[in-house]
């Protein structure tokens, strides 16, 4: 049964309304994504397993929570996965980093792998896969099925925002990967861009176009 969380929070949803206005410039974007993509990180983080180790502080013993499980890697769908990543690497600065690359081949409209690089022990880490629009939904579901070849067992989704096409497309070809979204749009349009969304996210980043 799939899971999707709309993180509800309201600096996020201050800031989600920043990167939607068209008037917000290129740094600023960039910027206010970091910011949103640190407290995502925060809010997917949450179920982390702790464990009690023994530690002594300058003045006595204790018993202190300390992470437990499997370590973290961030993969980044290319090229606009790239700048929710940097706020994700904010608080999480010792996670691993992988990236894939893909584009739709005009013909057959399927996402096509032209780039792949992943830490050797993805199988045994927990993955967060990170596209800011999950728009059709077809690149995170082939990126999650190229990570599942990897030998990827836990995984989660985060975007910034979606689409309910998106979701739907997602959700279905990947039910036990759990999706957080800073908001769930209105509806992708024949474009394939979410409405009203925010643009083209790769060019609102790198100020492209
Ligand atoms: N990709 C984008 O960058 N924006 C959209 O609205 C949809 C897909």
């Amino acid at each position: 049964m799939a899971t999707i969380t709309v993180l509800d929070h309201p600096l996020l949803r201050h800031k989600l309304t920043l990167l939607r206005d068209k008037e917000t410039p290129t740094g600023k974007f960039r910027q206010v994504a970091r910011e949103i993509s640190l407290l995502m990180a925060y809010e997917v983080t949450r179920d982390l397993p702790l464990q009690e180790i023994d530690i002594e502080t300058p003045l006595e013993p204790m018993r202190a929570d300390y992470l437990l499980g499997k370590k973290l890697c961030i993969v980044s769908i290319l090229r606009a996965g790239n700048g929710i990543l940097e706020g994700m690497l904010d608080l999480v600065p010792s996670a691993r980093v992988g990236h894939i690359g893909l584009y739709r081949d005009p013909a057959t409209l399927q996402p096509v792998q032209y780039y792949l690089k992943l830490p050797s022990d993805i199988a045994d880490r927990l993955v967060i896969l990170v596209d800011p629009m999950l728009a059709t939904g077809h690149s995170a579901a082939a990126a999650a099925s190229r990570l599942r070849q990897a030998g990827v067992t836990a995984m989660k989704f985060v975007c910034l925002l979606a689409a309910p096409e998106g979701i739907a497309a997602f959700t279905g070809a990947h039910p036990d990967v759990p999706v957080f979204t800073g908001a769930i749009d209105r509806e992708l349009d024949s474009h394939g861009y979410i409405r009203p969304g925010l643009g083209d996210a790769g060019d609102r980043f790198y100020g492209t176009r």
